[in-house]
């Protein structure tokens, strides 16, 4: 049962997520709030959810990211409580708002930057030109890492990245091994380096740290290894969904330059509607009963947040700016809450004002229509290209 992410999931496969994903939420929310399909349980509405979330001793993060087999421990996601609890502690000042603050006006000449490279064009394709490159830069600098190594570290993570979402270290191919072991040989000699010569930033922060709070190299790598994963391409779907969104809404366009405060509104309800990472996995150490029906022992479990955030709201498949400050579970719940929120919503803030500022009216390109990849690790969509005028760009 443990295996069971290795496994075929025809039902979790062929959910209809790639045109509609209003209409691949009620595909999961249909059976029930908790059911088994494949031998695989779901847990789909915010109360079964929430159960999963407070109960990190029955539902296992650490099992259900064990079939992954990556070489090194994917701190701290696939560490259960106590061990993770400890992580976190010493991890979360370092990636709090006072900490990203400081970072803000050089995260916004980088954005700048990007979407000044293609305004005067006319077009671009939302995750080429702007959304990958991005936030590879912005954990380059959070960790204290140069710029220049961006579009290489953009192409092993790139190949990493496609290789978590298969699931299988033996499914990698020859040249993704080779990126991953790239990768590894850089960062490696960035903990070398940072261990040496400490700098300003969190990286050095937490090879710092002395005595029992210490953490060996192979941490430190699970650590930097992990924000490869989660903190990359999640925030890459995030922006390319906003700019889809937008495209197809001129008002919305049109309402954030009149009231620059409804970006953030817009921002939050695009990440309630779009989850970069809709399904968590979780296996389950001891029988349980959530919402009334029995999980044995070993089962693995989809946490389905797609399914839940759409739950009790008066508009719950299209924005609602009047409900945006509701909350949803997005970036998760309970221990493993995201580490990066703060840090992703403000990425995308800043590109939004940054792209607004140039680029004031733009649409979807004529004929074009995204769409998801489905299945496969993070959910995004595939491309998204838009046109303006040139006119219009400052
Ligand atoms: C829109 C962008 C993002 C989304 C939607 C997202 C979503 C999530 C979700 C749902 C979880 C919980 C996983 C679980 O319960 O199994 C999570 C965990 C995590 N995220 Fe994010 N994430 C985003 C951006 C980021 C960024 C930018 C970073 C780092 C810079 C990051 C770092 C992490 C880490 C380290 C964890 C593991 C926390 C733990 O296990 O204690 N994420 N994220």
């Amino acid at each position: 049962m443990t295996d069971v992410i290795n496994d075929p999931q025809p039902f979790r496969n062929n959910a209809p997520l790639q045109l509609d994903r209003a209409v691949g939420w009620d595909y999961f929310t249909a059976p029930g709030e908790v059911y088994e399909r494949d031998g695989a349980y779901y847990l789909t509405s915010i109360e079964a959810i929430r159960f999963a979330h407070q109960h990190p001793e029955v539902f296992s993060s650490a099992k259900a990211f064990d079939s992954l087999g990556s070489p090194v421990p994917l701190i701290p996601i696939a560490i259960d409580p106590p061990q993770q609890i400890r992580y976190r502690r010493i991890l979360d000042p370092m990636f709090a708002p006072r900490v990203v603050t400081p970072l803000e006006p050089e995260l916004r000449r980088q954005v700048r930057e990007i979407i000044e490279a293609f305004a005067a064009k006319g077009e671009c394709e939302v995750i080429r030109d702007l959304g990958s490159l991005y936030p590879t830069g912005v954990i380059l600098t959070l960790f204290g890492m140069p710029l220049k190594d961006r579009d290489t570290f953009i192409e092993w993570s790139e190949a990493i990245i496609e290789t978590s979402g298969k699931n299988a270290a033996s499914d990698m191919s020859q040249a993704q091994m080779e990126a991953a072991m790239n990768l590894f040989g850089y960062l490696q000699g960035y903990i070398t380096e940072k261990r040496a010569n400490p700098g300003n930033d969190s990286l050095s922060a937490v090879l710092a740290l002395s005595g029992d709070d210490a953490w060996t190299d192979e941490e430190v790598l699970g650590l930097c290894f992990l924000f490869v994963i989660a903190g990359l391409d999640t925030v890459t779907a995030a922006i390319s969904y906003l700019m889809y969104h937008l495209a197809i809404r001129p008002d919305l366009q049109r309402a954030i330059k009149e009231t620059p405060d409804l970006g953030a509104k817009v921002i939050e309800e695009v990440l309630r509607l779009e989850l970069p990472a809709p399904l968590t996995p979780r296996v389950t150490l001891s029988d349980t009963e959530v919402c009334g029906v029995k999980i044995p022992a070993g089962a693995f479990t989809f946490l389905v947040l797609g399914a839940a955030n759409r739950e009790d709201r008066p508009i719950p498949d299209d924005i609602d700016v009047e409900n945006a400050d509701r909350g949803h579970l997005t970036f998760g719940g309970g221990v493993h809450r995201c580490m990066g929120s703060h840090l992703a919503r403000r990425e995308l803030k800043l590109m939004l004002e940054e792209f607004l500022a140039l680029i004031p009216e733009f649409s979807l390109a004529p004929g074009t229509q995204p769409v998801c990849k489905w299945p496969g690790g993070t959910l995004h969509l595939e491309s998204v290209n838009l046109v303006w005028n040139t006119g219009a760009a400052q």
